[in-house]
């Protein structure tokens, strides 16, 4: 049986520390599907349109690489899609806490999906989508932290603001 895996996040915007991971999961398992939450909560910049385009487009030479969009239960998804597997990353001891809570949930709530952690390139440890948003609005230099097309996204966004 092929091993599935499912990479859920907001990816508002991808980042090369997500790219990084969702490549080193297309070695690893049969099939990765990166997963863009639908989140309510936070107002995101890019709305699911543009992130579900942006994922396709950066991966579209990935075959087994598949982008799609979920919202509800995490474990309800998993299962629905047929994964046996929940990716996710992990770039300081600051992730830990929280993802170590939400792998025991995930692991009450459905026994058979077994969440794996991984780690980036060193590289790429300290980027969040959250401060690749702030640095580039004020100004900073995003190059080489997120993909091409995001940065030029990014720019597009920053364009039409102002
Ligand atoms: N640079 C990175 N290296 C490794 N894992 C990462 C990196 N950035 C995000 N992740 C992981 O990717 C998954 C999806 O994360 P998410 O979409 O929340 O990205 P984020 O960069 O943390 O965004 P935000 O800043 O909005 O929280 C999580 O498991 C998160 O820990
Ligand atoms: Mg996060």
């Amino acid at each position: 049986m092929p091993t599935v895996a499912i990479y859920p996040g907001t990816f508002d915007p991808l980042t090369n520390g997500h790219v990084d991971i969702i490549a080193r999961g297309a070695r690893l398992f049969d099939r990765i599907i990166v997963a863009v939450l639908v989140n309510a909560e936070k107002a995101p910049l890019f709305t699911m349109p543009e992130r579900l385009e942006i994922a396709r487009t950066v991966f579209k030479a990935l075959p087994n690489v598949e982008v799609d969009s979920f919202d509800g239960l995490l474990v309800d998804y998993v299962e629905r899609r047929g994964a046996q597997v929940i990716v996710r990353g992990l770039r300081a001891v600051s992730d830990f806490e929280f993802e170590f809570q939400m792998a025991l949930m995930n692991q009450r709530l459905n026994p058979h999906i077994e969440t794996v952690f991984m780690m980036p390139a060193e590289q790429y440890t300290y980027i969040s989508s959250r401060l690749i948003k702030e640095v580039f609005a004020l100004g900073g230099r995003v190059h080489g932290l997120v993909p091409e097309l995001v940065e030029h996204r990014l720019r597009e966004k920053g364009a039409k603001k102002s």
